[in-house]
């Protein structure tokens, strides 16, 4: 019997997870299953899914959303990355233990230093937006050795409190927490990384032109979009590299792949695939 592994996530029935763990799946001879699961938007739908799952003998999940919380508090061990981020995107089973871990920072250092080929070792790096996803990437970005990290937020107060929850566990990397209109002060960023929602609404957060160093990296979290408002932004601007998070979500995807099957995939093949030009 194959392992049998999924993704899980409502909606759910566009996500690209099946695709990436099949090539990897295919290209490192595992034998295993990837399927993908909607949870549902009944309030329980996760839990119950979770449980089925577990029954059939299910090895791991990946989790998106709305879910990442609830995993989280689903599970019985827990990362550092995952534990800081306070939500989890992937589970794996062992007996009655459920461990969490999130890729998802992990991935898009990956993605920016392998991928792009920008080190994060001394760069001033900026995150905007003050939710899940920049709390999932600061820890991760520091350990990569970022000289500075800065949170802005269109809601000021949330990226300072962010800032002041996360500064003492980044390991003495500099943290602070601003409004998008509060950057004055501070001098231009290397990596510009947007992890707000607002590409989703066709709209980019209002970063001022002098935070993006010359040279600068823009990276949009979100994937499949083309040339988003905040990249356009970046563009005109004057960042030299723009990105958006397709190699992110390959790359969480080979780290979740490694942490159930003991062996990395090359992630080239996914990516091929997936990319879509910036236009
Ligand atoms: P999640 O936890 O899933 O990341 P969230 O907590 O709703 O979602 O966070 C979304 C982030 O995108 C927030 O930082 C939000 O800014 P506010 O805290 O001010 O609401 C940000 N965001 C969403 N739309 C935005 C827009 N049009 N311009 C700027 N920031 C935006």
């Amino acid at each position: 019997m194959p392992d049998r592994y999924a993704v899980i996530g409502h909606p759910i029935a566009h996500s690209k997870s099946p695709l990436i763990h099949g090539l990897f799946a295919a290209q490192t001879g595992q034998d295993m299953t990837y399927e993908a699961i909607d949870g549902g938007a009944d309030e329980g739908g996760f839990a119950r899914a979770l449980a089925a799952f577990r029954a059939a003998g299910g090895r791991g999940l990946n989790v998106t959303l709305p879910f990442k919380l609830q995993a989280l508090a689903a599970a019985t061990q827990a990362s550092d990355d995952a534990r800081l981020a306070g939500a989890a995107n992937a589970l794996r089973f062992d007996g009655d233990r459920i461990e969490a871990q999130n890729f998802d920072g992990i991935g898009l250092v990956r993605d920016i230093e392998h991928n792009l080929g920008l080190p994060l070792a001394g760069r001033r790096v900026l995150l905007l937006g003050a939710g899940g996803a920049t709390r999932g990437a600061l820890l991760p970005v520091a350990r990569a050795g970022a000289a500075r990290l800065v949170i802005a937020n269109r809601t000021a107060a949330k990226a300072a409190d962010l800032a002041h929850e996360l500064a003492p566990h980044l390991g003495g990397v500099p943290l602070a927490g601003a409004g998008l209109d509060g950057l004055a002060g501070e001098a231009p960023f290397d990596v510009v990384i947007n992890a707000t929602s607002a590409s989703l609404g066709g709209d980019a957060p209002d970063v001022p032109a002098a935070a993006f160093a010359p040279g600068a990296l823009a990276y949009d979290m979100v994937y499949g979009k083309g040339l988003t408002p905040f990249l356009q932004l970046a563009r005109a601007a004057g960042a030299a590299h723009l990105a958006d998070g397709v190699g992110m979500l390959v790359e969480q995807a080979a780290e979740a792949f490694a942490w159930w099957r003991g062996v990395r995939p090359d992630t080239r093949d996914a990516l091929h695939r997936l990319t879509v030009p910036l236009v």
